[in-house]
């Protein structure tokens, strides 16, 4: 805490009450709210100030024991805290967003447990085609928007037309170039029949 906030506290040390605080200033919760504050400090306006060095040195019988520091004093005090809290803040985001980048994506909505049940896959021109709910589950539950999928075995391409609805980049390979063409060819079909619904590609 800088010198200047601290003299400020020692205004509250020296048992001048909030409320009279508040009537100096002509306020009704700024001065005991904010000015005089541990948390959520904020710098007095310069009128406050005045009225407040005038009221509290009036009562001290005129003597100026309180808030003797100038106020552009205060306030370049104030700023450089201020910058330095910024800077502060600013490095401290960036760590997070690291260590964030670091954590693998889990969203759960709910419905990861051991066992999974659910309908089997329709038709799609595929021995072995996997359900679309079950890639939609995985995919979401693992991924945010705009992160990339990627399916060594894309097959049907069931993969890459999940996340494409789920608005995650994909790419994928297949060892049969017929599943590769099924897959494309999958992919156009789901994008064409969502925007013939209006809905968002
Ligand atoms: C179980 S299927 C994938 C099905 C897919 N998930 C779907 O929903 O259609 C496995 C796929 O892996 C492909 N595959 C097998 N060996 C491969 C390899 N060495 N490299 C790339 N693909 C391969 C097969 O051709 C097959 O299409």
């Amino acid at each position: 805490m800088s010198r200047a906030v601290l003299r400020m506290a020692a205004v509250v040390a020296a048992g001048i009450a909030f409320e009279k605080a508040n009537t100096y200033c002509g306020t009704a919760s700024m001065a005991g709210g904010h000015y005089f504050a541990r948390s959520q400090w904020c710098l007095p306006t310069a009128e406050h100030y005045a009225n407040l060095q005038r009221g509290l040195n009036a009562e001290a019988g005129g003597d100026n024991e309180y808030l003797r520091c100038e106020y552009e004093d205060l306030r370049r005090e104030y700023e450089y805290l201020r910058r330095e809290y910024e800077y502060l803040r600013r490095e401290y985001e960036d760590l997070r967003r690291e260590y964030e980048d670091l954590r693998p994506t889990f969203n759960n909505p709910g419905l990861v447990s051991s066992v999974w049940q659910g309908p089997p896959a329709g038709r799609v021109g595929h021995e072995t085609p996997k359900p679309e709910w079950l890639l939609e589950r995985i995919i979401s539950t693992t991924n945010n928007r705009g992160d990339l999928v990627f399916d060594p075995f894309m097959g049907s391409g069931t993969t890459a037309v999940v996340a494409d609805r789920l608005g995650c980049g994909w790419f994928g390979c297949d060892i049969n170039r017929e599943y590769v063409e099924l897959a494309l060819e999958r992919i156009e079909a789901d994008r064409l029949e969502r925007s013939q619904l209006g809905l968002e590609l």
